[in-house]
């Protein structure tokens, strides 16, 4: 199957020569083909360039794109999509003034979530969490880490990754999982942390390896939460079994949760709304993406990770949704790229580097998406007629999006 996109406004993100992920000065940089054409063949990008070079060879479909862009498809590398029901009950609490912390200590938050996935066959969590696939498929989302977390017991972390199992078999969209059953420590566990730890480490991460449910492991490092002694305990247990460590970092306290993570060859540390002049230190010269979660902010109404001074540092960042419901109720990347710009100052340039090339490579798929190169996924977002990239961010709220296309087909 051959497709043939012509007379495209604007072919962005393209880049010729493999990239792992873009950093300080070069986030600025998006490189892009005016008048372009795109042709893919069966799932993968094979060949783009000017329209006067196009190739004149008989193809399946033709689709005119004038005035509209091609750009990646967005990578969101930091969701909790699968989840039960809902948390609108603390979201009015919020509104009438309650805290993220004073909710969860009267019995909402995390747990609240555990006992609603608790009671919710993993049917019903499938159904559930495939509408919100299917709805930031919609949006542009071409591929997605979920974690589970809201388990929190051997048979309810079990089904939530086995769930992330099964949308990973029966959807086109490239999807990573993340262990999180350090997120909370549950209510049966309230004076015996240690003993919930030791439940994870010695009876969950053996079926986890043993069944190949995830690809990396997580912990809410956070004062309240677990301590940088806890996460270096989850880390280094994860490791044995084979899994790299993506965790949840400086959310509202900097308690050395990001040096934990770059001493454990952490692939990302997210959240960083709170950053100290050491943890901008500690991420130079690592491997260890920084990814930003600004929907979380906006809904929470807590500061923005400072995107500025991570990127003028020369760092990187990615940007990602966060989907959950108790801090990020919202999976929409063009959201999450307008906020960015709008709260983070960030330019349109480097909100989509973020969300594109360095949202794949905190997932591990940074060869296979992200970018528009030759042999890539065409993983692809067919802009409706707009002015320019900017018009995403700018006309934030509005959905700029005709068409998206996973693996060469049309979704
Ligand atoms: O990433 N911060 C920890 N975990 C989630 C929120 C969990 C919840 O409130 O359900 C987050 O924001
Ligand atoms: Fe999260």
């Amino acid at each position: 199957m051959k497709i043939l996109f012509v007379n495209i406004k604007e072919l962005i993100q393209v880049r010729t020569e493999p990239i792992s992920f873009v950093s300080g000065k070069e986030m600025k940089e998006l490189p892009s083909i005016k008048n372009a054409f795109l042709l893919i063949e069966n799932d993968l990008i094979k060949q783009f360039g000017v329209m006067t070079n196009c190739p004149n060879l008989a193809v399946d479909k033709t689709i005119d794109a004038t005035g509209k862009i091609i750009m990646p498809a967005w990578c969101d590398s930091h969701t909790h999509l699968v989840y039960a029901g809902n948390r609108e009950g603390e979201f009015v609490d919020k509104i009438n003034g309650l805290s993220y912390e004073e909710i969860a200590n009267k019995g909402g938050g995390i747990l609240n979530s555990a006992t609603k996935l608790t009671a919710t066959s993993a049917d019903d969590l499938y159904q559930q969490s495939k509408e919100r696939l299917d709805e930031v498929i919609s949006l542009g989302t071409g591929a997605i880490e979920i974690k589970s977390g809201y388990g929190l017991s051997l048979e309810s972390e079990l089904k939530m990754l086995r769930v992330i199992k099964r949308l990973k078999d029966n959807y086109p969209i490239a999807i990573k999982a993340t262990f999180l059953g350090a997120h909370a420590v549950p209510k049966k566990y309230k004076d015996n942390k240690d003993g919930y730890l030791q439940l994870l480490i010695t009876e969950l991460l053996p079926i986890i390896a043993k069944e190949n449910l995830a690809t990396y492991i997580d912990v809410f490092c956070e004062t309240g939460y677990f301590s940088v002694a806890d996460t270096e305990l989850i880390l280094k247990a994860g490791q044995q079994y084979g899994l790299t460590p993506k965790i949840h970092v400086n959310q509202f306290t900097s308690i050395g949760g990001v040096q934990a993570g770059v001493k454990y060859n952490a692939l990302s540390v997210d959240h960083l709304e709170v950053m100290k002049y050491v943890d901008f230190e500690a991420l130079k010269n690592t491997k260890t993406m920084p990814v930003a979660l600004p929907s979380c902010s906006y809904y929470l109404s807590i500061p923005y990770t400072p995107a500025r001074k991570i990127i003028d540092n020369g760092l990187p960042l990615a940007l990602a949704t966060d989907y959950n419901p108790g801090s990020t109720p919202s999976g929409n990347m063009n959201f999450v790229v307008a906020t960015a710009c709008i709260k983070m100052k960030m330019t349109p340039e480097e909100a989509i580097n973020a969300a594109t090339i360095n949202g794949a490579y905190a997932m591990g798929l940074e060869k296979t998406v992200g970018t528009i190169t030759v042999g890539k996924k065409a993983n692809l977002i067919l802009t409706k007629p707009i002015h320019s990239i900017a018009s995403i961010p700018y006309n934030f709220g509005s959905n700029k999006i005709e068409q998206v296309f996973l693996n060469g087909k049309m979704m």
